[in-house]
């Protein structure tokens, strides 16, 4: 695993957003693996900037969400299909129909998760997942005590990840679904480069129990010990609880040019 302690979320953001238009620019038909909540927007924000200056074009790219709620009302802003639309899909030159959720308003919710792990091997799997990190450190919304193997499916969420979301929906936590369709642990673990985003002091415990601690169900991002090509990039206050950041820093200071991202 590599870790990038960057001076800001924008330095991370220019990092990995410089990476995503590299890997675009190799190969236009790129499969991404988009995440949701507050962490990626400034890699979005990058990304678009990136496409208005002509660097970058999704036209050809695909992409897959991590995780959409369910149940909540089809034009609500917050499901997560609105959410991408809005800070990134609708941005750029996806083609349409070209980004995927998983069904969150299916009637059969078993048969829509099965679905979404077929049309992402389909498309060839992913190639670059973005993932934030929750203060539980869930990433989709796999939860403490998600098999390490899990495929996409229906999860509960705990009442931590309610209130953490709740300002999403008027502050107001009786408005957070309990259920979600997520992207499994196995089915992220076989993207063929993850790339976990976490900025600030509330994310301290998540990311060194991520990178140092033992790869345990109760820590469900602690699975990306078990990925070959797994990138962290932090800002310093998400650092903060790292034992070996002075080597983090010496392997970034030492990286050649010739590895990206
Ligand atoms: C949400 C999302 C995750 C996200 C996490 C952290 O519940 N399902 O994909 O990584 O919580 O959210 P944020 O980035 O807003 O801190």
């Amino acid at each position: 695993m590599e870790v990038v302690i960057v001076d800001s979320p924008q330095a991370g953001a220019e990092l990995v957003g410089g990476g995503i238009a590299a890997l675009l620019n190799s190969n236009p038909y790129s499969v991404l693996g988009l995440a949701t909540g507050s962490t990626p927007l400034p890699v979005y924000d990058d990304l678009a900037r990136r496409y208005d200056a002509g660097e970058v074009s999704f036209a050809r790219a695909r992409g897959f969400a991590l995780d959409e709620y369910v149940g909540l009302p089809a034009d609500h802003p917050e499901s997560y299909r609105a959410v991408l639309d809005r800070e990134i899909v609708g941005r750029v030159d996806f083609p349409t129909g070209a980004v995927q959720t998983p069904d969150g308003w299916s009637a059969d919710p078993a048969a829509a998760c099965l679905a979404y792990d077929a049309a992402i091997a389909a498309a060839g799997g992913i190639d670059l997942q973005l993932l934030g990190v929750g203060t539980d450190g869930h990433i989709g919304f796999n939860e403490p005590t998600s098999s390490l193997a899990s495929p996409t499916r229906i999860k509960t969420l705990t009442e931590q990840t309610r209130e953490d979301n709740a300002r999403f929906f008027d502050d107001d936590i009786s408005q957070v679904p309990h259920h979600v369709l997520t992207q499994g642990i196995g089915t992220i673990l076989r993207a063929r480069h993850l790339v976990l985003l976490a900025w600030g002091g509330n994310k301290a415990q998540a990311v060194a129990a991520t990178v140092e601690g033992p790869v345990t169900g109760m820590v469900p991002s602690s699975a990306l010990q078990l990925h070959p090509h797994a990138t962290v990039v932090v800002d310093e206050p998400a650092a903060e609880a790292l034992t070996l950041s002075d080597y983090y820093r010496h392997v970034f200071s030492n990286k050649p040019d010739w590895q990206g991202l």
